[in-house]
């Protein structure tokens, strides 16, 4: 097929609406939106209405859209993780080619019987583990299979959550109880895991992993403190790092800061209309006080084939986000958000890549690179046929979320376990 790509965006969400229906906006030469699925009427509607999506083709739900016989190439799958599956199978049954959000789904059964139903069709399918997509894990890719660094030994990899995201995403907001989303690892590292393994190259052996949530609970809770940052003596509330006055109001709203994460705060974005908020609603509680329970620290030991083994730290405790070092027989490379640097030990020689410039316009957008890349390699392998473009096809992404729950059980069990 070397003509563009019809897709049908089911759930027009943050991912959906926010990412990859705007990516599309923003390279309509690279694939057409014919429908989209979508309960709540307003994100239906924009999206629909920013697309030219006929009134007929705006369906309230995917299993609406999907009742009806294959009318397009692919279905954008940006539903929450636990409506993963449902779609997921329905779409390959008919035929679709699927881009599918990570992760895959909420359990490894799930998870297996989605990949056994794509299989069995033989559709395009990629998961959205956009960091195998991103400029930096490009060049990082190049220089280990140019050598610079010899043999690859050892990984280690810190996901810096950060304390005021934590406290925001997962201690106050939505992801912080594991019944009602999924435990941290699966949701915040799948990608790490993935990672990891994806500059591996070889599959994973063997993991060990612990972690708790040792921090945001109510034997943390200052004396005097109250459960609400706006009843908290001014004593102990400016004393409080976590204190979601200082977040939202004194560190962004009254520094001209507005947007993400304010704007899940309320959409007053005005001092008072914060302050309201956070009087009433969710983002106002004390976190020590909140009914949070996924960890705030957890690490992930691994063995790769061949011996070669990395590690993981997730904290809340940092706000330096993602760093790796990767080390080699012949050299290292250390990386973060804005560069990579390589040292070679025959030489002594020390070259650094600045991230930002290697950005190619045409794909720079969110994660690094890594959205814009993700939706050019999937849109292009459906238009051409050309699957090698997939970096995150069925059976490694399998793998590296099979990596994530046998961590996941290795933490509460205390077993060392294999990936399986
Ligand atoms: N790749 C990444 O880096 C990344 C980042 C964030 C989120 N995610 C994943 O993307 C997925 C979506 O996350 P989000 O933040 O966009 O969530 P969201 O809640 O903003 O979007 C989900 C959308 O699905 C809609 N929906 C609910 N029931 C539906 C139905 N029956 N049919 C069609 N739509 C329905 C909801 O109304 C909502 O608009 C999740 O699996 C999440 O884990 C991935």
């Amino acid at each position: 097929m070397e003509k563009k790509p019809k897709v049908i965006v089911l759930g027009c969400g943050g991912r959906g609406k926010g990412a990859y229906a705007r990516y599309i906006e923003m390279h309509p030469d690279e694939a057409e939106i014919v429908a989209v699925a979508e309960p709540r009427d307003y994100y239906r509607n924009s999206t629909g209405d920013a697309h030219h999506v006929p009134e007929e083709y705006r369906f309230r739900s995917w299993e609406e859209a999907l009742s009806r016989p294959k009318f397009a190439d692919a279905v954008l799958i940006c539903t929450m993780d636990d409506m993963h599956e449902g779609p997921a199978v329905k779409a390959a049954e008919l035929g679709y080619g699927i881009l599918l959000e990570k992760p895959i789904a909420p359990t490894a059964e799930a998870c297996r019987r989605i990949v056994a139903a794509v299989k069995k069709a033989g559709v395009p399918f990629a998961v959205c583990h956009v960091l195998r997509y991103t400029n930096s894990t490009r060049k990082i890719k190049e220089l280990i299979a140019g050598g610079v660094i010899g043999d690859l030994v050892s990984i280690q990899r810190l996901e810096g959550v950060g304390h005021w995201h934590q406290a925001h995403s997962f201690v106050r907001g939505n992801w912080r109880n594991e019944k009602e989303t999924s435990f941290m690892l699966l949701q915040k590292c799948c990608h790490d895991l993935d990672w990891i393994r994806y500059i591996m190259g070889v599959p994973c052996t063997r993991v060990q992993s612990f972690g708790s949530l040792h921090h945001f609970n109510a034997a943390g809770k200052p004396a005097g403190a109250a459960d609400r940052c706006p009843d908290c003596p001014g004593e102990v509330e400016s004393m409080c790092p976590y204190s979601a006055i200082k977040i939202y109001l004194r560190d962004r709203v009254c520094q001209g800061t507005k947007g993400w994460p304010t704007d899940v705060v309320t959409p007053d974005m005005t001092p008072e209309g914060v302050m309201k908020a956070l009087r009433e609603g969710p983002y106002g509680r004390c976190v020590y006080a909140c009914d949070n329970d996924v960890v705030d620290n957890q690490v992930v030991n691994m063995e790769f084939e061949g011996k070669r083994t990395a590690t993981l730290t997730m904290t809340a405790f940092c706000n330096d986000g993602r760093q790796t070092r990767i080390f080699g027989t012949r050299g290292s490379i250390q990386s973060d958000a804005k560069m990579i640097r390589v040292t070679e030990f025959l030489t002594g020689k020390v070259t650094e890549y600045e991230i930002s410039k290697l950005a190619d316009d045409t794909i720079n957008s969110g994660h690094g690179g890594g959205d814009g890349g993700l939706m050019n390699a999937f849109l292009t392998a459906l238009r051409t046929g050309d699957r090698s473009l997939i970096l995150s096809g069925t059976d490694e992404t399998l793998e590296s979320h099979l990596m994530v729950f046998a961590s996941e059980e290795s933490r509460h069990t205390g077993k060392v376990l294999e990936p399986r």
